[in-house]
């Protein structure tokens, strides 16, 4: 049986890889978490199971990856905003602690298939529409520009030692768990989660700038799925493949659709004005294909 390892597995994305490999899979899965910003009811469901192993603990604590046939590298700090102020925690939270990973594949002689989570946040705002990966990057905030380092560490070390990896750059995930309220920067979670969060406690969503900032929303299941065909293909790929719908929706028509009573607020910056994925080299190398419905999953949300 193999033994695979994620990191941030109590996290929103995280915690539904974990489900994914749990019913699709016969993995030995571990799972590390520090709870910095994960919740540990997000997994509670497969702790005591036979097939997973939690460890709370903080992912610069493992010394080993021997034992691992595939690692898929979630833990980060996520957020946008706060990394303009809180610099080195989320240089250390996004580049550091995978330069750690690399090392002991590096040191242990020891290269398991590495699925990392990147982010469409390095194109900033596209010129190309719908985005293929060739698209020029063009970092907005210190989290895109981590999430591109690392992109372009696995690719650089690769070129001296045998990485196999494979970078998904995610799109705008919604799904279940996408807001954890004991989260500190919840505030900055994926706006489909904030949204439904808010029309339910009765309080006006909040719209930043006109509201016609597009983005792509992916289910969290889809980038599940891709995570599993990142890491079960059977060759070294060593490239990044963008994980979106293909399609897009504006902010505003995202509160119009949920229908509850909204209001604006000052434009951020450092936000890219739309996302719009060309997911054509997933679809076509990965044999990955999204299944997710954002209306249907709002109404369903709505509902409960
Ligand atoms: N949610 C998004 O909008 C989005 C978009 C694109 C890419 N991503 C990427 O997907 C990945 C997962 O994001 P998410 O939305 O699930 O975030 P999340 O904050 O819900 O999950 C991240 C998890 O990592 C854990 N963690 C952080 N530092 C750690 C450390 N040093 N050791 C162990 N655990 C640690 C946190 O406690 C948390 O459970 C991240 O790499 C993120 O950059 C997310």
């Amino acid at each position: 049986m193999e033994n695979v390892l994620i990191t941030g597995v109590s996290g929103f994305i995280g915690s539904n890889l974990l489900d994914y490999l749990m019913e699709n899979t016969n993995w030995q899965i571990t799972g590390y978490d520090n709870l910095s910003t994960g919740n540990k009811e997000n997994i509670a469901h497969h702790l005591n199971t036979k097939r997973f192993e939690f460890i709370n603990q903080d992912a610069f604590e493992i010394v080993s990856l021997k034992k691992y046939s595939k690692v898929f590298h979630l833990a980060a700090l996520p957020r946008i905003q706060p990394s303009f102020e809180l610099i080195s925690e989320h240089i250390k939270a996004n580049v550091l602690l995978a330069a750690h990973l690399i090392e002991i594949m590096i040191r242990e002689n020891h290269y398991p298939r590495l699925v990392y989570s990147g982010s469409s946040a390095i194109y900033g705002t596209p010129e190309k529409i719908p985005t293929p990966e060739t698209e020029k990057i063009d970092c907005l905030s210190p989290y895109a520009f981590q999430k591109y380092e690392v992109e372009k560490y696995l690719e650089l070390i690769a070129t001296r030692y045998p990485l196999d990896y494979v970078t998904l750059r995610y799109f705008n995930p919604y799904g279940p768990r996408s807001f954890n309220d004991k989260n500190p920067f919840n505030a900055y979670s994926s706006v489909v989660g904030i949204f439904l969060n808010k029309a339910k406690k009765g309080e006006k969503m909040l719209v930043t700038g006109d509201g016609m900032q597009q983005r792509d929303f992916i289910h969290v299941q889809d980038l599940a799925s891709a995570n599993y065909f990142a890491a079960i293909h059977p060759n070294k790929i060593n490239t990044a493949f963008n994980i979106g719908q293909g399609s897009t929706m504006s902010v505003l028509d995202l509160a119009k659709t949920i229908g509850t009573p909204y209001e604006f607020i000052a434009k951020r910056e450092g936000e890219a004005e739309i996302t719009f994925a060309d997911n054509s080299k997933a679809k076509k190398v990965l044999g990955w294909n999204p299944n997710g419905n954002l209306s249907e999953y709002l109404k369903g949300e709505l509902k409960k």
